[in-house]
């Protein structure tokens, strides 16, 4: 099993180009699901999770060719559709081959995701608006059992206790894409790789109004052709590359960083002292900015929020970077309350952290110490880098195969920006 060794304490300073992003990538991918001419993406990460959302797609029925940082998808097969437990169970996002399967096939099976390491994590609210359009489900052993002939479309409200959901708007809207009639969802998702899904989407026929705010409406078509597009770029990757700039009181310059997607990150990045500098905004998508930070961190106050708010993706990255801040900050957790599985970690590395439900007061210490740690999710396992460059002597970070889900080559990155990390096998 992969390591990363970390000596800490070096100062980064150099330029990183952040990558396409992820999250907003698997529901593209799996819109290739709705027609059978060819989807070809740009800008796709080499992760992971692609790899195996490529896997998923091929066996249903889809073509998956990587050539660089191009991925073209092309649906040929629809004998198969059903998402078996053994992939859905290694990535919960392959939830989101649901919507385009039986909008276009009318039918689909996909394995219950199941809770992961961050939560219980689940997916009534894709169930609810799918019904909502005339899907009939059952749940027969451990399957999502979906059917229906063309879909309706109709309004339907998508909101649950913790707000919006990501991946159930992008189900909803690909089914409604084709369904017959016009569907109003109320309290969409507004994140932007739901607008960048929606644009896909557009390119390839769909007629979708209002995405990125909390009304979408889709009037739907009898089909949809083929289409190129660019993922958008990453602002959770753009944001931990910026927090490892502040941690490492270094100066850092991020290529192509969506800024104008951004600002939650950057307003609490600014009170946390980091100095960001637009060097070119041309394209407020595509931007480069310089990250530089001041010696003194300053304490702030966050809430993680659906978007515009706060990205949880984020919270443990922060949370690694307050650990070092002259004063006690307050992170209140509201999408995944129980996503702390780095505090304890972090605790390992000298980090001064009181936990109370979905609070953690993060008080300041001036300095973190190396420690065996282990990666427990994703983003956790970020923010357990982000400290171990700062710490004094060398930390391991055992598992980083959560890291490799989401961030592509993350130590030969880091090396470039002057960090001492390296990979190694345990
Ligand atoms: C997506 C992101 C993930 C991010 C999350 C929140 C991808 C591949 N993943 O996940 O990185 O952390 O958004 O920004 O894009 N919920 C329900 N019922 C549902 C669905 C969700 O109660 O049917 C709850 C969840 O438990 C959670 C909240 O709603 O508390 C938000 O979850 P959701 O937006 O659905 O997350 P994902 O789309 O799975």
């Amino acid at each position: 099993m992969d390591a990363f060794r970390i000596e800490g304490g070096h100062r980064l300073k150099g330029t990183v180009r952040v990558n396409g992003s992820k999250n907003a990538a698997l529901p593209l991918m799996a819109a290739a699901l709705l027609t059978d001419q060819p989807v070809t993406l740009h800008d796709v990460p080499n992760l992971s999770d692609i790899r195996n959302l490529c896997k998923l797609l091929e066996e249903l029925g889809c073509t998956c060719e990587r050539d660089g940082g191009t991925l073209r998808l092309h649906t040929t097969d629809i004998s198969n559709s059903r998402a078996s437990y053994e992939i859905v169970s290694t990535m919960r996002a392959s939830i989101c081959v649901l919507g385009p399967l039986l909008a276009a096939r009318g039918r689909a099976e996909v394995s219950m995701p199941g809770g992961c390491a961050i939560g219980e994590r689940p997916v009534d609210l894709h169930l609810r608006g799918l019904r909502a359009l005339g899907a009939e489900i059952d749940l027969e052993q451990g399957y999502i059992v979906a059917r229906s002939k063309r879909m309706h479309g109709t309004k339907l409200f998508l909101g649950g206790q913790f707000g919006s959901t990501v991946l159930g708007t992008a189900n909803v809207i690909c089914a409604a894409a084709l369904a017959e009639g016009q569907t109003v969802i109320e309290q969409a998702a507004c994140e932007p790789e739901v607008v960048d899904l929606c644009n896909l989407l557009l390119a390839m026929g769909a007629k979708i109004s209002g995405q990125g705010s909390p009304r979408v409406i889709i009037e739907g078509v009898p089909s949809l052709s083929g289409a190129e597009h660019r993922v958008l770029p990453d602002r959770i990757e753009a944001a931990t590359y910026m927090a490892a700039a502040g941690i490492t009181n270094g100066d850092v310059t991020i290529e192509n960083c969506p800024t104008d997607v951004m600002t939650a990150i950057t307003d609490r990045l600014h009170h946390v002292g980091l100095n960001l500098e637009t060097i070119d905004g041309t394209d407020p998508m595509r931007q480069t900015v310089n990250i530089t930070s001041d010696r003194r961190l300053a304490p702030v106050a966050v809430t993680t929020q659906p978007y515009p708010g706060f990205p949880t993706d984020v919270q443990a990255q922060l949370m690694a970077l307050l650990t070092l801040a002259d004063g006690n900050s307050i992170i209140t957790e509201k999408v995944f309350p129980e996503r702390f599985l780095h505090v304890a970690e972090l605790s390992r590395m000298g980090a001064n952290l009181y936990r109370q439900g979905p609070t953690v007061m993060v008080i300041g210490v001036k300095q973190l110490h190396a420690a065996p740690v282990m990666a427990s999710d994703l983003r956790a396992s970020a923010g357990l880098v982000l400290a171990g460059l700062a710490a004094r002597g060398v930390t391991q970070i055992n598992r980083v195969y959560h890291l490799d889900r989401g961030y592509e080559h993350m130590e030969t990155r880091l090396q470039a920006l002057g960090a001492e990390i390296e990979r190694i096998s345990v």
